[in-house]
């Protein structure tokens, strides 16, 4: 489609070459406002779609954070026995970190640095988390992110 119209637009400018009618010079406007509009479209249809699945993987993400029993340590709001969700969303935004490291054990804690709760944490760490997925860890990113916003 695209490039059916990319083609459209260079015929006419070609043929505009030749003849430099008033005609020949409304059809390229009506053609490239076309594309323009096509291209906005598609734009919007993407821009759609990306939210939908960063929605969807998010959702997703809260299922396993409570099926992992992550939810018994950590709310939204609140803390419990780990930072709330908001808090660490926060954090990790401010301080362009990296929660997906972090849960990996690539880096070191940033929300509380108090090392007995930290050592609470690393228990999940190389624990339950080493035996989830890439793309399951990335849903729960997802979801805590989801809840600064
Ligand atoms: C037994 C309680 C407990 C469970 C279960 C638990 N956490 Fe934690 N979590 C903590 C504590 C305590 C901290 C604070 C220490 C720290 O930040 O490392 C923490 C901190 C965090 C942080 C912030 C790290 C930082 O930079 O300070 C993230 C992200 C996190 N937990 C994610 C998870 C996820 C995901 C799960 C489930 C797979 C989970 N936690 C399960 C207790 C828990």
């Amino acid at each position: 489609m695209k490039k059916l119209i990319a083609l459209a637009v260079f015929a006419l400018v070609l043929t505009s070459c030749g003849n430099e009618k008033k005609e020949t010079k409304k059809k390229i406007h009506a053609v490239s406002t076309e594309v323009k509009k096509t291209t906005e479209e598609a734009k919007k249809t993407e821009e759609v779609k990306e939210v939908a699945e960063v929605k969807s993987e998010a959702a997703k993400g809260k299922e396993l954070f409570t099926s992992k029993g992550c939810v018994a340590c950590h709310q939204v709001d609140t803390k419990v026995v780990g930072p709330a969700l908001k808090n660490i969303a926060k954090t990790y935004a401010d301080k362009k970190g990296n929660i997906f490291d972090f849960l990996r054990g690539k880096s070191n804690a940033i929300v509380d640095t108090d090392p007995a709760q930290v050592a609470i944490m690393k228990a999940n760490i190389t624990g339950m988390l080493k035996d989830m997925k890439d793309d399951e860890i990335k849903a729960v990113v997802d979801y805590i992110t989801s809840t600064a916003k």
